[in-house]
């Protein structure tokens, strides 16, 4: 059952998704065998630590990964369409209008040479084929949406001239401008000051339950993917180790990882006195993976079994799974046993 979503018949919906780098030296497999969905109007969290493949996964729905050197395997299906068997053609229609992205770096989705206005417009136009004046009302009504201050004017700034919130809210207005049904959204408020992440979120929060977006939000950070995910996927070493609603993954955190993860959160200390943990070692090295559970050698309860092979996903409550020996092995006779659990004891 994985990551199924139990909202309905999924927008997205990738099935043992897998992304090779292939090219000078050894092949690097950075996303290995994701199965992800996201229903009409849901928030979903893909949360993991820097090398992860969370951008790369994001990218793989999109087509925005160099065809030659990046080899895409699996299926994608978005909105019903197979993204795989996507002509050039229906690429461009497909990314804009179907699916958008909003990244930390505006500077990826905006041209430094023209105006951010214009370029807003232009999208609209080529896309809805409608009039230069049609696209030009369109980008003042989502600056205005947006909220960004003295629309009209700020329509003929280049990108350079916004300040670094003001160009995330542009670049979210981009994004809008093709009315699409899913938003990916890469860490958009990573590289912002406390306040204007605040006001950054609230922001997309705003916009996903009044237009009824679909998104993936990828971040690093566990308060972030609390604030905004209905549910929350947690990816290691390109695979996805838990997953399940916010709720259940955050008060039972089922993968040692995550339970690293929420350890190591600076809010997560509520008592006087109490130590901020972190996740002892690196994050893996994807060319020289262990050959069981990729988070051994930086796991507390690692034993002997964990090197077996992959550990497959087991139930931790119900529509919430993990990838660790530690939660009860599905019995083929229908009952739990928690054998591995009580060998780690
Ligand atoms: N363009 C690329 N060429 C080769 N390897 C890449 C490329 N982009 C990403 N990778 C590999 O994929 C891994 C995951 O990257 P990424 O998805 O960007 O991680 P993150 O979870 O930080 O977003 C990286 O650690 C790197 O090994
Ligand atoms: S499978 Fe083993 S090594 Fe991996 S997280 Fe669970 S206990 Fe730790
Ligand atoms: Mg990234």
């Amino acid at each position: 059952m994985s990551s199924l979503s139990p909202a309905g018949a999924p927008l997205v919906e990738t099935k043992n998704l897998t992304v090779d780098f292939v090219g000078t030296g050894k092949p690097v497999r950075a996303v290995a065998g994701v199965d992800l969905t996201l229903a009409p109007g849901e928030v979903v969290a893909l949360l993991g630590e820097s090398g992860s493949g969370k951008s790369v996964t994001l990218r793989a729905l999109m087509r925005l990964l160099p065809e030659k050197r990046a080899k895409i395997g699996g299926s994608i299906r978005v909105d019903g369409r197979d993204v795989t068997a996507l002509s050039r053609r229906e690429l461009s229609a497909f990314r804009g209008s179907t699916v958008a992205m909003i990244f930390q770096e505006p500077g990826l989705a905006f041209d430094p040479v023209y105006r951010v206005g214009d370029q807003i417009a232009e999208a609209v136009v080529r896309h809805e084929r409608v009039s230069r004046a049609a696209g030009r009302a369109r980008a003042l009504a989502l600056f205005e949406r947006v909220r960004i201050p003295s629309p009209e004017q700020r329509l003929d700034n280049y990108p350079h001239e916004m300040s670094g919130g003001m160009r995330q809210r542009a670049m979210i207005a981009l994004a809008l401008a093709c009315r699409p049904k899913v938003l990916l959204a890469d860490e958009p408020t990573t590289a912002l000051d406390a306040t204007v992440q605040i006001q950054i979120l609230l922001l997309l929060r705003e916009l996903q339950r009044e237009l009824g977006l679909a998104v993936i939000f990828v971040t690093h950070d566990i308060g972030v993917a609390t604030e905004v995910a209905d549910r929350i996927a947690v990816m290691y070493a390109g695979r996805i180790v838990e997953s399940g609603a916010c709720r259940d993954v955050i008060r039972a955190p089922a993968h040692p990882y995550t339970r690293g993860l929420l350890a190591s959160r600076a809010d997560h200390v509520f008592t006087k006195g109490t130590r901020l943990e972190t996740i002892p070692g690196a994050p893996p090295d994807l060319t020289a993976l262990p050959p069981g559970c990729a988070f051994a050698p930086r796991c507390a309860q690692a034993r002997p079994a964990c090197n077996a092979g992959v550990p497959e996903e087991r139930t931790a409550s119900p529509h919430h799974v993990a990838r660790c020996l530690l939660l009860p092995a599905p019995a083929e006779d229908g009952a739990c046993h928690r054998a591995d659990a009580t060998a780690a004891a």
